[in-house]
């Protein structure tokens, strides 16, 4: 098991927006986080990504308990998120925010002063192969980040999360906002990821299109808690999921 959380709740106020939530995804699976809005589902992304601490439960990560760690510190211990909502008041371009992503993982020891020795420009050079030529970026590197569409912002949030060198990705609706076309560019690439680099996928989206063509499992999550777990076809055929979430009588 590669991430295991388990009874994770967490309150705002008197409302609890997280509810005893368990998880698990191995290693190079892609599982979906699907429910209705105000589900719970970008609060339990902060909990896992250190941006809130929970009240309760555990985050096991390949062993370690990222439960109580601030966000830099689960960065380094390759989980890597992204935003629902990309926010760009800045005029870093698309490289410097890459450049940032890939800072905030660090490296040790001999893998550190290696780094030293090869300098920028080989560091750009891997980032360009491994990142920004991928996530169709290449081309617009230097153009700051927000004179680009909405789309573009999203897939350079992605390219920030992936240039960490994550081992689990966590993306909090990577598809909403984007066009037909966009959406299935940025499915295909996050299937490429798990493909290339085995890395594990948690994917809150609410294409119901791409859940389905792009995750091995799907949760289910509605008033904080998890409410149906199986494959797609199963989360499709289950009369409280489409009461729920498919807006079923
Ligand atoms: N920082 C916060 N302060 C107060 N309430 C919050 C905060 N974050 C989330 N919530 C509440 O938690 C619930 C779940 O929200 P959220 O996780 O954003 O749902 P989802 O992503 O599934 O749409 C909502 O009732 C929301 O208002
Ligand atoms: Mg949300």
């Amino acid at each position: 098991m590669a991430l295991q959380v388990t009874d994770l709740t967490i309150s705002f106020g008197g409302v609890v927006a997280v509810n005893g939530m368990s998880l698990s995804i191995e290693p190079g699976e892609i599982v979906g986080l699907i429910g209705p809005n105000g589900a719970g589902k970008t609060t339990f992304i902060n909990c896992v990504a250190g941006a809130y601490r929970p009240s309760r439960g555990t985050v096991q990560w390949k062993g370690t308990e990222l439960r109580g760690l601030a966000p830099h510190s689960v960065i380094r211990q390759g989980v890597a998120r992204t935003f629902q909502n990309v926010a760009s008041l800045h005029d870093l371009t698309v490289l410097d925010i890459v450049k940032l992503g890939a800072a905030a993982r660090g490296r040790r020891g001999l893998a550190a002063v290696a780094d030293l020795w090869r300098g920028e420009a080989a560091l750009e050079a891997e980032l360009h192969e491994t990142v920004l030529e991928p996530l169709g970026l290449a081309d617009i590197a230097a153009q700051p980040v927000q004179t680009l569409s909405y789309g573009l912002r999203k897939a350079v949030d992605l390219a920030r999360a992936m240039a960490s060198r994550p081992e689990l990705l966590l993306l909090d609706e990577p598809v909403a906002g984007l066009t037909v076309q966009e959406g299935q560019q940025m499915a295909a690439v996050i299937r490429e990821v798990r493909d290339r680099r085995r890395c594990a996928v948690l994917m809150v989206e609410h294409k119901m299109d791409v859940v389905m063509s792009t995750c091995d499992r799907i949760t289910v999550m509605a008033a904080g808690a998890r409410i149906f777990e199986g494959t797609g076809p199963a989360v499709q055929a289950d009369p409280e999921v489409r009461r729920v979430y498919l807006g079923e009588p």
